[in-house]
C-alpha cells in the first residue's frame, strides 16, 4: 500500500492534498468485520473456511470477525490455528444477574472472544443506547480483559449543521468521564459517520482525516498510540486510499465482511 509522505489523491476522492502515512507509522492496522444479524451455521462455515484459507501465516495487519452471539463459539473454533481473532457486536453493561436476554463480558471472555464492538450507531439508534450505557459497556469489557472497539459518529443532520465534532466530543466525553483516558491504551476507536454506514456513501479523505485528527487530540497524550478505524461503506475499491491516510488505522466493515474475496482484499490492503 502507499506509504509516501505526501500523495496527490485520485480525483474520485476529491482532488485534495492530504498528509499520508509516513513509513515509520507505528500503529498496526486492524480490519474488523461486523457480520451484524446475518449468517447461519452452514453459511458461516463456508465464509470462515474461505477467509482462513486466504489469510494463512504471518501478516502485517490484525483481523477480527464479529459474528452474532449464537455463532461466537463456531467462529472461535473455525479461527483456531489462524491469526484472526473473534469479537462480539455488543455486550451487557451489567456484570451478571437477572437481565433476561443479555450477554455478559465474562461470558464472551469465557468463549475466547477478544474484542467487543461498543456503541455501534445501529445500537445507539435502534436500541436507544445512551452515552452512559455505552460507557458502562466499555467498563465491563475492559474489566474482563477484552478490548473495546468504541464507535462514535454523527448523523447527517449533525454533519449538515456543522455539529459533527460536537457530537463526537460528547460521545467520547461520556466514556472519558467514566474511565479516564489512560485506559484507551487497551482500546480501539472507530469513526463511523451514520450517513455512511450501509449507504454506499463514504466520507471523503478530508472529512475522515478531520475527525480522526480531532479524536486523537481528544485522547491527549495517547492520541498518537490509539488505533482509530474508519467505518462506513468501506469496500475493496476504496480501502487502499482510506488506509493510506495518516490517521486511519484500518476499517470497521459491515457489508464487505460477508464476502470472503471482498473481505480478504480489504485485509490485504491494510498490510
Ligand atoms: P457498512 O457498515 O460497511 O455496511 O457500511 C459499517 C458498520 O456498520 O460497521
Amino acid at each position: 500500500m502507499l506509504k509516501s509522505s505526501w500523495l496527490r489523491l485520485a480525483p474520485a476522492l476529491g482532488e485534495v492534498l492530504l498528509l499520508t502515512k509516513a513509513s515509520n507509522t507505528k500503529r498496526r492496522q486492524l480490519v474488523v468485520g461486523n457480520w451484524k444479524m446475518n449468517g447461519d451455521l452452514r453459511e458461516n462455515a463456508a465464509l470462515l473456511k474461505a477467509i482462513t484459507a486466504g489469510w494463512q501465516g504471518q501478516h502485517g495487519a490484525d483481523v477480527v470477525i464479529c459474528p452474532p452471539f449464537p455463532y461466537i463459539a463456531q467462529t472461535v473454533d473455525a479461527l483456531s490455528g489462524s491469526s484472526i481473532m473473534t469479537g462480539a457486536q455488543t455486550v451487557s453493561e451489567q456484570e451478571k444477574g437477572a437481565y433476561t436476554g443479555e450477554v455478559s463480558a465474562a461470558m464472551l471472555a469465557d468463549l475466547n472472544c477478544k474484542f467487543v464492538i461498543i456503541g455501534h450507531n445501529e445500537r445507539r439508534r435502534m436500541q436507544r443506547e445512551s452515552d452512559q450505557q455505552v460507557a458502562e459497556k466499555f467498563v465491563q469489557t475492559q474489566r474482563v480483559g477484552l478490548i473495546p472497539i468504541l464507535c462514535v459518529g454523527e448523523s447527517l443532520d449533525d454533519r449538515e449543521a456543522g455539529k459533527h465534532l460536537q457530537t463526537i466530543a460528547r460521545q467520547l466525553d461520556a466514556v472519558f468521564e467514566r474511565v479516564g483516558k489512560a485506559v484507551f491504551s487497551d482500546a480501539v476507536l472507530a469513526y463511523e459517520p451514520v450517513w455512511a454506514v450501509g449507504t454506499g456513501k463514504t466520507a471523503t479523505p478530508a472529512q475522515a482525516e478531520e475527525v480522526h485528527q480531532f479524536m486523537r487530540a481528544q485522547l491527549g497524550e495517547l492520541g498518537e498510540k490509539v488505533r482509530i478505524l474508519y467505518g462506513g461503506s468501506v469496500k475493496a475499491h476504496n480501502a487502499e486510499q482510506l488506509f493510506a491516510l495518516a490517521d486511519i488505522d484500518g476499517a470497521l466493515l459491515g457489508g464487505a465482511s460477508l464476502d470472503a474475496d471482498e473481505f480478504l482484499a480489504i485485509c490485504k490492503a491494510a498490510e
